[in-house]
C-alpha cells in the first residue's frame, strides 16, 4: 500500500508521515530531502542553478543514500552526512530554483517511483510525503491527502522547528521561508488545493496526534 502526503511548507507534512510509517511498519520516502540533497550537491559542486541541463545532469549521476527506515531518516551524498545540513536556511532558500526545473524534476521523479516501489514491496507500506505525490509521482496511490494550515500556523511551526523565538526578525525570516517558498513552489506543481480524490486535513487547529488519527482511519478503510 502506497500512502501519498502533499502539503506546503509548515503544514506538518514530514511529522504525520513519520509518524504514519511508524504506526504502520511501513516505509518512509521524504521526496524534499532528494531536492534539498540536489541543491547542497550542486551549490557544493559549484554549478549554476540556473542551467538547468546541468542540474538535471547531476542528479542522474548523483550517489544518493536515502534512508526510508522511519526509525533512521538520513540522507548521504557520496558518503557524507547532510542529514541535518539539508535542513539550514541556505539551503531552503535555494530549493526552489532547483525544484522549478523542469528537466530536473522527471530524473526525481522516477527514483521516487522506484524507491516508493521497493519500500511498499519490502515493508508492505510506504508513506511518500512531497508537493506531486498525490498527482504526478504516486496518483494511484491507495491513501491519497494534503494538509493544509493557515500561513501563521505554518510560520509559527516552522520558527518552532528551528527553534527560534518569536520576534518581527523571525517573522520576516519565516515570511521569506514559508510564503515566499510556496509561491515560487507552486509555479510547478500544485499542492495548495487537493485534485480529485485526494482528502484535505486542514491541521490549523488539530495536534499531531489528531491528525495522525485521521491518517490512520483512511488507511484502515483502504486495508
Ligand atoms: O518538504 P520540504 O520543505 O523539505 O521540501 C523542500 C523543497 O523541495 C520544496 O520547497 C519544493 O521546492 C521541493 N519539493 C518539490 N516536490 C516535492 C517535494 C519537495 O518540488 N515532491
Amino acid at each position: 500500500m502506497v500512502v501519498a502526503i502533499d502539503g506546503p511548507a509548515g503544514s506538518g507534512k514530514s511529522t504525520i508521515a513519520r509518524r504514519t510509517a511508524l504506526a504502520t511498519g511501513g516505509g518512509l520516502l521524504d521526496t524534499g530531502a532528494m531536492y534539498r540533497a540536489v541543491t547542497w550537491t550542486a551549490l557544493e559542486d559549484g554549478v549554476d542553478l540556473a542551467d538547468h541541463a546541468a542540474v538535471a545532469a547531476l542528479a542522474e549521476e548523483l550517489d544518493l543514500d536515502l534512508g526510508t527506515d522511519p526509525e533512521d531518516p538520513h540522507v548521504r551524498v557520496r558518503g557524507r552526512d547532510i542529514t541535518a545540513e539539508i535542513r539550514t536556511e541556505r539551503i531552503s532558500a535555494a530549493v526552489s530554483d532547483v525544484a522549478t526545473n523542469t528537466r530536473l524534476r522527471p530524473v526525481l521523479q522516477r527514483l521516487q517511483r522506484e524507491i516508493l516501489q521497493s519500500a511498499a514491496a519490502q515493508r508492505g507500506v510506504c508513506v511518500a510525503e512531497g508537493r506531486d505525490i498525490t498527482t504526478v509521482v504516486a496518483p494511484d496511490a491507495e491513501v491519497r491527502v494534503l494538509l493544509s494550515a493557515s500561513e501563521e500556523a505554518r510560520m509559527r511551526r516552522r520558527a518552532e522547528e528551528l527553534g527560534l523565538e518569536d520576534s518581527a526578525e523571525t517573522r520576516e525570516r519565516m515570511h521569506d521561508q514559508v510564503v515566499r517558498r510556496d509561491r515560487d513552489d507552486s509555479s510547478v506543481s500544485e499542492f495548495l488545493t487537493a485534485a480529485e480524490g485526494v482528502v484535505t486535513i486542514d491541521t490549523t487547529d488539530l495536534s499531531v496526534d489528531e491528525v495522525l488519527e485521521r491518517v490512520l482511519a483512511l488507511v484502515d478503510a483502504a486495508r
